[in-house]
């Protein structure tokens, strides 16, 4: 019991210690020595002085709470309102902020506000696409979780909306400010890695939390919580709290695997390969093995994506297992001199010693004298070559313990709002990620390979 207890403290303190983070380097592994990366974010700066963007959150759920604890470590902002349909988070919200601002089930009468410059969206997926509507005609710039669309049409839909109304739109996916990925960027961009026509990436957990069977409260009842508010215009479905809290397991309000962690990894490699684009073809394959609880969506998925137009041709294989956990989440770029391993939380370069060598393997189906004889050929024409590979140059470098990607990402968002210079992660680069998620869904529910019509923004089978 008292291991317990200890440990349950030890985990607070790592709270504690998150939420106060705020070092901006990295520790570079092996040398031992601190490589002074600096953060491109969370600096005033750009701010007129004593300015602080006033923004409201709407849906003060998981990431909500999560979006509120990050934004309490950035100096430029103030949260003055909350709205959701769960009266008991209301006060979830408040204590993630920590400190009390107005709270409402209707979202509607925070965007009246003269007050408010921004908002923070955090709702189920399927609401996305109204409330951004309702946001950007109301003059607010909006941050919007991940994936953008609830579909590919939400998406289009939405993206018109942000540019009629000429506002800034951040989507969600904070790994695409993380000082990691900048120093991947940094690493891809400069052509260590040779050619890249190969990406893999992986998301994988072993846990029924990872498997969103999130708890639902005692207190869900359809006096707490406006459940016609909530279908919106999804089906009809009697009141039903396993779909209001489990609602990523659901077609009609989430997209599985492909919304909830496909595209996070999509997000990451289109920000550090530097493209903005949608697969041409994807093909899933995966099935629901474990977790057999009613839900829609596969628990292992595996999606190949075809990117003709990006580098001279792409390949991108993405995989979510909720059945096995080896590490969580990495993505490997594999060039033709060098291959670059981001983990959690290190990223990792391995060049390749390309330069011409004698191969022997292919003279060992030839004589002794046709091996020497070639080997002097070769020689002779490679005069200065090395005969033994380059020493190992692995470079990797890791984050320190408690950074916060999402406040750098939110500190992204408020110095966009005053700039008004676009974020990387705008409406473009958002509803191009969620279309690769909607892809590996349509490949998986339809058994074929799933292809994009751009001139019809459509998918066809
Ligand atoms: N970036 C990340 O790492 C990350 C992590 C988790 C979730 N997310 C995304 O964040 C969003 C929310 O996920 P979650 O896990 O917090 O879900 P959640 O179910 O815990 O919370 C969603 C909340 O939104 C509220 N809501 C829905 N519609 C509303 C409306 N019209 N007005 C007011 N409130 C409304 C609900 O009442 C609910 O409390 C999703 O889009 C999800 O994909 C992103």
């Amino acid at each position: 019991m008292e291991g317990r207890e200890e440990k349950i403290a030890l985990h607070m303190e790592e709270l504690r210690a998150m939420h106060s983070m705020t070092r901006r380097d990295f520790v570079r592994l092996g040398a031992g020595a601190v490589a002074a990366v600096r953060a491109t974010l969370l600096e005033p700066a750009a701010m007129a002085a004593g300015r602080r963007i006033r923004f409201v959150s709407i849906g003060t759920g998981i990431r909500g709470c999560d979006l509120l604890r990050a934004a309490r470590l950035v100096p430029t902002g103030v949260c003055v309102g909350a709205a959701d349909l769960y009266e008991t988070r209301h006060k979830a919200g408040q204590e993630a902020w920590g400190g009390e601002f107005p709270t409402t089930r209707d979202y509607r009468t925070l965007l009246d506000r003269k007050d408010v410059d921004a908002v923070l969206i955090a709702t189920m997926d399927h609401q996305h696409r109204q409330v951004v509507l309702d946001a950007v005609a109301a003059g607010k710039d909006v941050y919007c979780e991940k994936p953008m669309s609830h579909t590919v049409a939400d998406g289009f839909a939405m993206m018109k909306a942000v540019q009629e109304n000429k506002r800034i739109f951040q989507c969600g996916s904070q790994r695409v400010s993380s000082i990691l990925y900048a120093k991947a960027k940094e690493i891809y961009a400069s052509g260590r890695l040779g050619e890249v026509h190969s990406i893999d990436a992986k998301w994988n957990r072993n846990t029924p939390g990872g498997a969103w069977t999130y708890p639902v409260p005692d207190d869900a009842s359809p006096r707490t919580i406006d459940w016609e508010a909530f279908l919106r215009d999804a089906p009809p479905h009697a009141f039903d709290p396993v779909r209001f809290f489990r609602w990523r397991c659901f077609e009609d309000y989430g997209e599985g695997l492909g919304g909830d962690l496909f595209v996070h990894l999509i997000s990451g490699i289109q920000a550090i390969a530097g493209f903005n684009t949608v697969a041409s073809r994807a093909y899933s394959s995966g099935g629901l093995y474990h977790f057999k609880d009613g839900r829609d969506f596969p628990d292992l998925l595996e999606t190949v994506y075809d990117y003709p137009t990006v580098n001279g041709g792409l390949q991108m294989h993405l995989h979510c297992n909720q059945n096995n956990d080896d590490g969580g989440e990495g993505i490997a770029f594999y060039g033709s001199t060098g291959t670059m391993v981001l983990t959690g939380r290190t990223v990792t370069f391995t060049p390749q010693d390309v330069s011409p060598r004698f191969e022997s393997y292919g003279w060992g189906g030839l004589t002794a004298a046709q091996r020497e004889q070639g080997l002097k050929e070769w020689q002779a024409a490679h005069p200065t070559a090395p005969l033994a590979l380059m020493p190992d140059t692995v470079e990797s470098y890791t984050l320190p313990q408690g950074y916060n990607d999402t406040a750098d990402h939110i500190a992204n968002f408020f110095r966009a709002i005053e700039t008004r210079e676009h974020v990387v992660e705008d409406e473009v680069f958002g509803n191009n990620a969620a279309i690769g998620c909607h892809l590996a869904n349509y490949s998986y529910f339809h058994r074929t390979v799933a292809t994009w019509d751009a001139a019809t923004e459509t998918i066809r089978g």
